[in-house]
């Protein structure tokens, strides 16, 4: 039996394949390389030992899909492609609903065809309402206020429909918070295409001498010290999340939605400090003004992660932050310029 791991190049999905062939499981990934390298998946092999399939395509094409499911024993699907930029979404939002919709559309449709009902989503803290209150429980109010984020909405309202048109299906909708950090290796780890929109890469950045300075969106927030508080989880706990929710849908049905944070905000003062405490170099920064759209705090409430997945983050700021600069000292060009692309199989 083989778990199907779609976006399996990308950060996190990589991550938690390292995660998946360190559990025993056999997998196979998919992913059209538009947000990440095969270089990710040579170096899944090289840390884990274990060999595995991918393969280059475009989720929307069907006839592409059924030949994996073909060839394949799948039991259950990881699914975490899908384009994940909220400021490009905000000027392109047709191209979003096209590909995470029509993307998830086409898997479904295919796993409902092949008799494949396990079903693991990365959604995300942003379908929460931003006037919630802290911590965010499960149960809160939803509603996003961007097309990323609604893709999401709309992709988790898409997969309850399908559970309550046939029970047997499992779903597990996982909604991270801020995934930071990289693998101990040091060679694996986010690789952002462009200038970085996310703080971490973009403060490991600085560090690294690609960027003179960080902004600061803000520091006229209600927060300790003015700047942003948000939940920062680390990409190796988030990982093995996905091996504790893949095991729930294997051994349950209905669809459940579970937190995946560690219940403590930091603001972006309280980074960067502990990410020059980590990396030994001065961030220089400058206060800008607010970015439309951030709220001033947010944070999880993990109980239901912790009581029904066995779930908790372990690993605290300061590990996120030294693994980060190890990622970004060991690779300053992310996976760019790598000659011996993966072997990636095509139809
Ligand atoms: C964090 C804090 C910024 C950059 C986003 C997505 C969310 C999820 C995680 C996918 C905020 C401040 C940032 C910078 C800054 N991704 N900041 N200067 O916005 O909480 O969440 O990434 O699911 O969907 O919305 O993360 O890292 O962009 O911002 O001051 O150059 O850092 O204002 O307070 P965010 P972020």
């Amino acid at each position: 039996m083989t778990i199907l791991i779609t976006g399996g190049a990308g950060y996190i999905g990589s991550h938690t394949c390292v995660e998946l062939l360190k559990a025993g499981f056999d997998i196979v990934v998919l992913d059209n390389f538009s947000n990440s390298h095969p270089e990710s998946l040579r170096r899944v092999k090289e840390i884990t030992g274990r060999d595995f399939n991918a393969y280059d395509l475009d989720l929307r094409n069907k006839c592409h899909v059924e030949k994996v499911f073909e060839k394949y024993n799948i039991k259950s699907v990881i699914h975490f492609a899908g384009h994940k930029a909220v400021g490009e979404s905000v000027s392109n939002p047709l191209m979003y609903y096209r590909n995470n919709l029509m993307s998830t559309i086409v898997l479904c449709e295919t796993m409902k065809k092949y008799g494949v009902r396990n079903l693991v989503f990365s959604s995300s803290a942003t379908v929460y309402s931003q006037k919630a209150d802290m911590p965010l429980g499960e149960d809160t109010g939803l509603g996003a206020v961007n097309p990323y984020g609604r893709t999401k909405y709309m992709i988790e309202e898409i997969l309850f429909d399908i559970y309550n048109s046939d029970p047997y299906w499992s779903i597990a909708l996982l909604r991270y918070f801020n995934p930071i950090g990289a693998h101990e290796s040091g060679r694996i780890g986010e690789d952002p295409n462009g200038l970085p929109n996310n703080l971490m890469p973009f403060i490991s950045q600085v560090a690294i001498g690609k960027l003179p300075e960080l902004q600061v969106y803000g520091n006229d927030y209600p927060t300790k010290d003015g700047t942003g508080v948000r939940d920062y989880v680390h990409v190796v706990d988030l990982a093995i999340g996905h091996v504790k929710a893949l095991l729930k849908v294997q051994s349950s049905k209905g669809v459940e939605a579970y937190n995946l944070g560690t219940g403590n905000g930091y603001s972006v003062l309280e980074m960067v400090e502990a990410f020059e405490k980590a990396s030994g170099k001065k961030i220089p920064y400058k206060i800008s003004g607010r970015r439309p759209g951030d709220s001033p705090v947010c944070y999880a409430n993990v109980s239901k992660a912790k009581k029904e997945l066995n779930w908790e983050a372990k690993r605290g700021l300061e590990e996120m932050c030294r693994d980060t600069w190890r990622w970004q000292k060991n690779n300053p060009n992310g996976y760019k310029k790598v000659l011996n692309a993966e072997s990636i199989k095509v139809f």
